[in-house]
């Protein structure tokens, strides 16, 4: 194999989604441990202020500075280079956390097995399955009381849209939690509550094995083996291709916290999850394998510093090998760029790099060159597919308070933009901008950046709209015509392509109805 191959072979990009509290951080952080990119529990709970005081700004602030170094969370176990790309987990950072979806490779679903499916988990799945991107579902907390296990997986096909396989099964739950029987590969973990113990495991040879009588004792192992029979019964049998198609979730069961069950997923994992795959330019579809580079921008991360305004763009590389200080043709400027200092995340270090390969993710310094969606590549003309914007649920018309600075704020608004943080629409009735976000935090962020990055002063102005949605058709007197009836009601995105303005769900429902011709788009890539 040449080395480009082999390094490819050996990469699994993905990240860890789930509703916020469910245990993502505790899960992250054993990973790093079995990796040996850390070596004492806790060393990622700096992420805790995710969750602290978050309508304060203050705190995005303080966030932002922390979101740079858990961004990206590289290490090698087992011989695999692993790079777990975080996703924001606040509610407020949701467009953040979907366009983070479109750099990986496969997830890792975390649910809280006694609240089971939430919202936000909800929404992030949808992405998946747009995207048919390979899931792998770990029921958290066993070591609390919480559901029943199969009533859990009836839940998480109904809510998540997807078939489910349990992979490892838990022996009860809460209190009286034993342990989990590891259908994978036939072995029988015990439990015991224990944040630094790894996984205590009973060889066996078979169900039948007298040894799992003696380890959990009689009654759980006849109700064991009945569960596992009834599963056997309802679940076809585990296909790896169909998890790698995005049809079949497999599941497991653990508990973050004690380590538990984790090591047996991160084996099964490295040893299913896809490594990278081909991507969808427009042009055409770009293999890991082929010579030439090229990469994506999925994120920027504006620094801190309101004086330098300096950022770090994240490129995904999609083929090829990436090299420092190379010719590297940024498509959308058509300029010649040289990078002398890509860093690397490993171990939530940066580090200067000299080389990248498919699956890695490299941060590039930046003074405004770039914007989400921008394709670097050796020569050739690409536009990566596949970075698409949610309709907005929040709205706010912006105002400028300073009119000597209206140059300003004009900059800023289209910077923030380019950046990703929010979208912006021109209202074609009356004229005036119009911003949308997927949560209100991003209003307060805007300002507060806006004031200090650009110097700029901005006022909101409530309107009350339930959803922008992208409006197209085949028939174009029949778009003419819907756009006469709603002139009221209609937008353009920074494109200008037709966006409908919709105040009410009903009213969204009735122009469906009435207008059949009509195509309404709810995210921005159609
Ligand atoms: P998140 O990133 O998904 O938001 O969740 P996080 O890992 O921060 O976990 C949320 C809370 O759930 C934490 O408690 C964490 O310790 C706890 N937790 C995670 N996994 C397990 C588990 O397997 N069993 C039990 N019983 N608890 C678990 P906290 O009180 O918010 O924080 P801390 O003070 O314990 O760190």
């Amino acid at each position: 194999m040449s080395q480009l191959t082999d390094e490819i072979s050996r990469r699994r990009t993905f990240a860890i989604i789930s509703h916020p509290d469910a245990g993502k951080t505790t899960l992250t952080e054993k990973l790093l441990l079995f990796g040996g990119a850390i070596h004492i529990a806790g060393a990622v709970k700096s992420n805790k202020i995710k969750k602290t005081a978050t309508s304060d700004w203050m705190e995005i602030e303080k966030q932002r500075g922390i979101s740079v170094a858990t961004s990206v969370m590289g290490f090698e176990y087992d011989g695999y280079k692993i790079n777990i790309l975080d996703t924001p987990g606040h509610q407020d950072f949701a467009e953040d956390t979907f366009r983070t979806l479109t750099a990986v490779d496969s997830v890792i679903i975390v649910v809280d097995v006694a609240k089971g499916v939430e919202q936000q988990t909800r929404r992030l799945m949808e992405v998946c399955r747009m995207r048919n991107t390979p899931v792998i579902i770990f029921v958290n907390k066993l070591d609390r009381e919480g559901r029943d296990p199969f009533d859990i997986l009836d839940e998480l096909e109904q809510e998540l849209k997807i078939n489910v396989r349990p992979l490892s099964w838990p022996i009860n739950i809460g209190a009286k939690f034993k342990g989990v029987y590891n259908i994978y590969e036939h072995s029988l973990d015990l439990f015991t509550p224990d944040k630094q113990k790894i996984t205590e495991r009973v060889e066996i040879e078979s169900l039948e094995d007298s040894r799992i009588d003696n380890a959990i004792g009689e009654t759980d192992a006849a109700k064991l083996r009945e569960d596992l029979e009834l599963i056997d019964g309802v679940y076809p049998e585990f296909n790896v291709n169909e998890y790698l198609e995005g049809k079949v979730a497999p599941v497991f069961f653990g508990s973050a916290l004690n380590t538990f069950g984790v090591k047996e997923l991160l084996d099964c994992f490295v040893k299913i999850a896809p490594s990278p795959r081909p991507i969808d330019a427009e042009e055409r579809q770009v293999k890991p394998v082929e010579d030439g580079f090229s990469g994506f921008v999925f994120k920027i991360h504006a620094n801190m510093d309101p004086n330098h305004r300096s950022c770090i763009a994240f490129v995904k590389v999609c083929s090829g090998k990436f090299e420092r200080n190379a010719p590297y043709r940024h498509i959308r400027s058509g300029k010649t760029l040289k990078f002398a200092a890509p860093t690397a995340f490993m171990a939530q270090r940066k580090n200067i790099v000299d080389e990248a390969f498919p699956g890695d993710i490299v941060g590039i310094p930046d003074t405004g060159n770039f914007k989400i969606g921008d394709t670097l590549t050796s020569s050739e003309t690409l536009h990566f597919k596949g970075l698409p914007s949610f309709s907005p649920e929040m709205f706010k018309y912006i105002e400028n308070t300073d009119p000597m600075k209206s140059k300003q704020l004009e900059k800023g608004i289209q910077q923030l933009m380019d950046e990703g943080v929010a979208q912006l629409f021109i209202n074609q009735f009356n004229g005036r901008k119009l911003i949308g976000t997927v949560g209100q935090l991003q209003f307060e962020v805007i300002q507060y950046r806006l004031l200090h990055e650009y110097g700029a002063q901005c006022r909101w102005e409530p309107i009350s709209l339930y959803k922008a949605c992208w409006i197209e058709s085949d028939n174009p007197v029949a778009l003419e015509n819907f756009k006469r009836r709603k002139h009221q009601f209609m937008a353009i995105d920074r494109e200008g392509r037709d966006v409908f303005l919709a105040d009410s769900g009903y009213v969204l429902q009735m122009a469906q109805n009435d207008f059949p011709d009509i195509k309404f788009h709810f995210v921005s890539e159609f």
